[in-house]
């Protein structure tokens, strides 16, 4: 209740000392709602306030071989994170901020009878998922062009939405998490994969980390309330949300 209450007064409060401009900067779509500000950006970051937290600059399409690199199968142990999701075969998965579609290809083989869809901003990165769909034969992932306010995902269609190491460079996170809200079917679950921000051990630029409560409060933002929070990576936060249900 605390943290509801808390996270509705933020963005009021912090937006009555500073108006939202009508064109943001870097290039981004204009807000839709008003719960940002701004300020000089940081190394790294972009300026835009969310609820306290900096929203980090989009990673660039050269950055992509980095997402491959061989050493991150030590560093993240992503098979570790793929066996904890509750996953079925008929489950309609939305990757969202897919990348190369590093977990979206991990993913595909156990939707015997379902789907991945794989959700990108960049088109440079939409392209490479279709172009390793087409290497690998691989029929069951949807590649969809998303905007930076919405994920353009058929509504009430998904069962899980996974989002690793993205989430913290939404451009509009409450605009993209309020779409992605409709996109769930009745008890879906939102996976939120991030590194710990709260962890000195976890050396990462820290607009590229962050912590549980600040992922409570934007998810309570939303109606998504905290089901799980599961320490099983060396390095990143596992947090399951849910919608929260209205009493009858
Ligand atoms: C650091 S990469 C992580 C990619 C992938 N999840 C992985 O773990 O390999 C973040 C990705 O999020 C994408 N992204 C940023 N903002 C987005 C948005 N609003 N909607 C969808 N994707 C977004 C970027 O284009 C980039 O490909």
């Amino acid at each position: 209740m605390f943290l509801l209450c808390l996270s509705l007064f933020l963005p009021l409060s912090v937006n009555a000392s500073r108006p939202t401009p009508a064109i943001t900067p870097h290039g981004f779509p204009a807000d839709t709602v008003q719960v940002y500000t701004y300020g000089e950006p940081s190394s790294g970051g972009t300026g835009k306030l969310y609820m306290g937290r900096e929203i980090a600059a989009v990673m660039k399409p050269s950055g992509a071989a980095w997402l491959d690199r061989p050493a991150r199968e030590r560093e993240e142990q992503p098979e570790l994170l793929i066996t904890n999701l509750p996953l079925r075969p008929t489950d309609v998965v939305a990757d969202i901020g897919a990348g190369t579609g590093y977990f979206t290809f991990r993913i595909s083989p156990l939707l015997t009878q379902g789907r991945c869809l794989a959700v990108d901003v960049q088109p440079e990165m939409v392209t490479a998922i279709e172009q390793r769909m087409q290497e690998q034969g691989v029929r069951n992932v949807v590649p969809i062009l998303g905007s930076m306010l919405n994920p353009n995902l058929p509504p009430a269609a998904v069962d899980l939405v996974l989002m690793v190491d993205a989430y913290h460079e939404f451009s509009h996170p409450r605009e993209m998490m309020t779409a992605i809200v409709q996109a769930l079917k009745p008890g879906a679950l939102v996976v939120l994969v991030e590194y710990r921000g709260e962890d000195a051990k976890v050396r990462r630029h820290p607009l590229h980390k962050m912590t549980q409560i600040q992922a409570q409060l934007e998810m309570a933002a939303v109606g998504l309330h905290l089901r799980e929070s599961r320490d099983i990576l060396p390095q990143q936060h596992v947090l399951v949300f849910e919608k929260v249900v209205d009493p009858e």
